[in-house]
């Protein structure tokens, strides 16, 4: 299949550290398509950080703008990273499915913790042993409403991307 072949939205879900932003960029620019990342776009649209409206405005405040953002995507033609709770909350998986191909980015607990940087201004990150893992446990049912899952432990941006080409062309 060529390259022009695909016109759907190609949608990267996972936990944070699992390579969407790094992949979801070489992909969209292999494909030449838009990249979105929607942890950027709403700190774009508050004018402020995903860390500082967890602070200040609470977590359930910022799953409603997560909820809200879904509507502003484009409906083709972009590969787009999402927050790694996104799909969790308000049946957003339900939601991203029809925006467009999911692939869930499966990454463990090591290579997630390989892959973060303690400060990371991520409100959800701990590196406590077990923390992650209970975070992967509670919401992989969910993950697993992807069409494609793509494990990414120890595997580069590079061979994840390839994976993803397989699947996207055979
Ligand atoms: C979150 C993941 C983050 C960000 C927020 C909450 C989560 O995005 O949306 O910190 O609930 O897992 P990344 O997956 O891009 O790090």
């Amino acid at each position: 299949m060529k390259k022009n072949s695909i016109t759907s939205n190609i949608i990267l879900i996972g936990m944070m550290g699992s390579g969407k932003t790094t992949v979801g960029q070489l992909l969209s620019s292999y494909l030449n398509f838009t990249f979105i990342d929607t942890d950027r776009l709403i700190e774009n649209q508050q004018g402020m950080s995903v860390d500082d409206i967890f602070n200040q405005k609470g977590e359930s405040y910022f799953r409603k703008l997560e909820r809200n953002i879904i509507t502003d995507l484009p409906k083709t033609h972009a590969v787009i990273s999402t927050g790694g709770g996104l799909p969790i909350y308000n049946d957003n998986s339900s939601k991203l499915n029809r925006l467009g191909i999911t692939l869930y980015l499966e990454a463990n607990e090591q290579s997630i913790l390989k892959r973060i940087p303690i400060q990371s201004g991520r409100p959800l990150f701990s590196s406590k042993k077990g923390d992650i893992s209970n975070l992967i446990s509670n919401r992989k049912e969910v993950y697993n409403k992807a069409k494609y899952i793509i494990n990414t432990n120890d595997k580069s941006p590079d061979k994840v991307m390839n994976s993803i080409l397989k699947i996207l062309f055979g």
